[in-house]
């Protein structure tokens, strides 16, 4: 029996990414474009459990593709991890005659995704959007390049004042367990070193990269350091090089929410764009349990199960460039 799609449901959920705001323009503008009737839902799967959800015309997505955050609000919801919260989305879901969800978020978000389509055989497609891109299958997720741009803008302020002082400042920035954002912003900005879990950094060997950069006569020295307890964080490594290395002036900057705000680039946008056609296309196609993903500039789906459980793999080159670059 043919599956017909008349109205799908739509919503942001985990930690807000810019971009989400273009996805969401576009996931509705196409499913419109389609025939398809559009049911925004507010504060991710915790609104969709108390029915916070307003049906969307074309004009309540304009002027959205410019701006962070989201517009139909963001939340982590324990309840949704209980069958009893996953059933009462179901239940809402039938109460709104809605056929199936578009869902917008990390690994969190594809993660009950997945559960519910399980449990209740309801079509889902998601867009992967989290300034770590941490999810497997995908080249970015959006917001990343946004994030990855405020770090480097902010990291190039921090030069200034910290080669005015030859100082040596470690700056922290999110990424869960994952190293993509603290990698990549320190070959964009110049760092001397980053320091991420997938890769082990001695104490030892740090220290030697610092003390040959300012033997060398460089006046200054940055630090990128991913948020994770295996990294210890830029405190615990600054108080380790304070203790050892009492000659080192040593400030610390942890960035924080500054990196998950702010106008989406061009890149993030046009790649929202493209992922929520996509995943309205991909729905009319009969496809469910996949995450719309980018590799080599091409859209590909990718099934919930790899996006979430495989391991991102570093770019081991990446790894490399950093380390020629720096010395
Ligand atoms: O997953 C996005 C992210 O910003 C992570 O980088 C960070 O560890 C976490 O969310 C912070 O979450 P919250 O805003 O709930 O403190």
């Amino acid at each position: 029996m043919e599956y017909r799609i008349n109205c799908i449901g739509i919503l942001t959920s985990g930690g807000d990414a810019p971009g989400m705001n273009a996805a969401i323009r576009s996931v509705t503008r196409t499913a419109i474009f389609n025939g398809i009737r559009v049911k925004a839902i507010y504060r991710g799967y915790s609104g969709f459990i108390t029915g916070e959800i307003k049906e969307f015309e074309t004009q309540n997505v304009s002027n959205i593709i410019q701006q962070g955050g989201t517009i139909l609000k963001t939340a982590r919801c324990d309840e949704f991890k209980t069958p009893e919260g996953r059933r009462k989305v179901y239940d809402r879901m039938v109460e709104e005659e809605i056929d199936a969800l578009v869902v917008i978020g990390g690994d969190g978000t594809l993660t009950g995704a997945r559960i519910l389509a399980q449990e209740f055989n309801v079509p889902i497609v998601g867009v992967p959007a989290t300034i770590d891109n941490d999810l497997f299958g995908t080249d970015s997720t959006l917001g990343y390049d946004t994030a990855l741009n405020t770090i480097m803008e902010a990291v190039d302020k921090i030069r200034d004042t910290a080669s005015s002082h030859n100082r040596l400042f470690f700056i922290e920035v999110m990424g869960r367990d994952a190293g993509f954002l603290a990698l990549n912003s320190a070959i964009a900005s110049g760092a001397e070193a980053a320091i991420i879990p997938e890769k082990e950094t001695k104490a030892d060997q740090l220290a030697e990269l610092i003390k040959n950069g300012f033997r060398k006569s460089k006046n200054s020295s940055i630090v990128l350091v991913a948020e994770s307890d295996v990294t210890g964080g830029a405190n615990g490594l600054a108080e380790r090089m304070r203790r050892e290395y009492p000659e080192y002036d040593v400030r610390v900057v942890i960035l924080g929410h500054i990196q998950r705000g702010g106008s989406p680039t061009a890149y993030d946008r046009i790649l929202a764009s493209r992922m929520g056609v996509a995943a309205i296309d991909a729905l009319l196609d009969g496809q469910r349990s996949i995450m719309i993903g980018v590799v080599n500039n091409q859209i590909v789906h990718v099934p919930f199960t790899k996006a979430i459980k495989d391991d991102k793999p570093l770019d081991e080159h990446l790894v490399s460039v950093l380390h020629i670059l720096s010395i």
